[in-house]
């Protein structure tokens, strides 16, 4: 039996401190002026109450310097919380470069997780402490969300986007990862865990796992022969002969398109045109590229768009401290300003 009531998850991740200091200042701010206004009203109450039937109220003129006062400080105050909470929420959805990516997909009613290495799972998720993990969120039906609270982390996964989160253990443990929206019957039971180890146990777990095959590895099957994409996407293919642009080079590139507009070429892009390939045509082809909706799971694409970052825009480019066995780690960070697209709406 645990001798303290726990108030607070445990706060294990390299931004939870910051966020508790936040919400503890707020908490306190807010509980200053409740307690004040409250105070007043009850000392105002008794102060002017009315002491003779015959009493009638009259107007009194409020000094300048309390009107001024109780407006700009209150401002001054707001903004600044306002400008410490951007900071604290621009640091925790903006992953850093070195992050090692893994997909979450949300289904009724389970999270299935991928590793960079190809490694799945469901309901957990196996991390190394003290390495950032950008987590990309995709949905098969309706809205989930990725909450782990020991990391103050949470994050929607949206049916026909791409969410992402990131984060980076400091302490080795088994933490919660819950399902945050309502999503149907079961919702309450979509529970996980989070199991944070030390690097050399996350490897030995790796090693006695059955890896099967890195996302791009999957991908580059899925576009070689399950959806037969080479057949018009040709290495090299160009002029009259190809059926499509060759994919090389185009990840985090600038896409001219038919309509004259541009596009960069990030995830929701290539998702896009793997969905809906007429959305968004390149100039120079013809819309002939059929659709793939309804036949190609979220897994699948988070895997195809793996395999087309390693394609480039600069292929074998590993930046410091990235992992050369996972090449599809190290391609959207190098695109990284490139790619705002990646990054979530909230
Ligand atoms: Cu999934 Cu609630």
């Amino acid at each position: 039996m645990k001798s303290t009531f726990p108030l607070f998850p445990p706060s294990v991740s390299t931004y939870s401190g910051e966020v508790d200091r936040l919400f503890l200042s707020w908490s306190v701010i807010s509980a200053f002026f409740t307690i004040l206004i409250a105070g007043l009203i009850l000392y105002f109450m008794v102060r002017y109450r009315r002491r003779h039937p015959e009493e009638v109220g009259e107007s009194e003129r409020a000094a300048m310097w309390l009107e001024i006062g109780w407006s700009v400080i209150p401002l001054i105050i707001m903004l600044a919380m306002f400008a410490w909470g951007l900071r604290v929420f621009i640091h925790i959805y903006r992953p850093p470069a070195d992050a090692v990516e893994y997909t979450a997909i949300g289904r009724q009613w389970m999270w299935k997780v991928q590793h960079p290495g190809g490694q799945r799972e469901i309901n957990t998720l196996h991390v190394p402490v003290g390495q950032p993990i950008k987590v990309t969120l995709a949905s098969e039906d309706v809205i989930h969300s990725f909450f782990i609270p020991a990391f103050r982390v949470k994050q929607d996964a949206v049916p026909g986007r791409f969410t992402s989160l990131w984060f980076s253990a400091t302490k080795p443990g088994v933490y919660h990862l819950f399902c945050a929206e309502y999503c149907g019957t079961e919702h309450s039971r979509m529970i996980g865990s989070v199991i944070a180890m030390e690097p050399r146990d996350y490897e030995n777990w790796l090693a006695g796992g059955t890896a099967g095959k890195s996302m791009a590895a999957s991908g580059a099957d899925l576009f070689q022969s399950q959806f037969a994409c080479a057949t018009c996407h040709r290495a090299g293919a160009s002029g009259r002969l190809a059926r499509g642009p060759a994919l090389e080079g185009l990840y985090g590139s600038q896409q001219k398109l038919a309509n004259g507009g541009t596009v960069i070429a990030d995830d929701d892009y290539i998702r896009e045109s793997i969905l809906n390939p007429t959305a968004k045509i390149v100039a120079g082809w013809e819309p002939v590229m059929p659709t793939f909706q309804g036949q190609v799971t979220e897994e699948q694409l988070t895997q195809l768009i793996a395999y087309i970052r390693t394609l480039g825009p600069t292929p074998g480019a590993t930046p410091a401290g990235g992992t050369p066995q996972t090449p599809d780690n190290n391609a959207p960070q190098a695109a990284g300003p490139a790619g705002p697209a990646t990054t979530p709406q909230k």
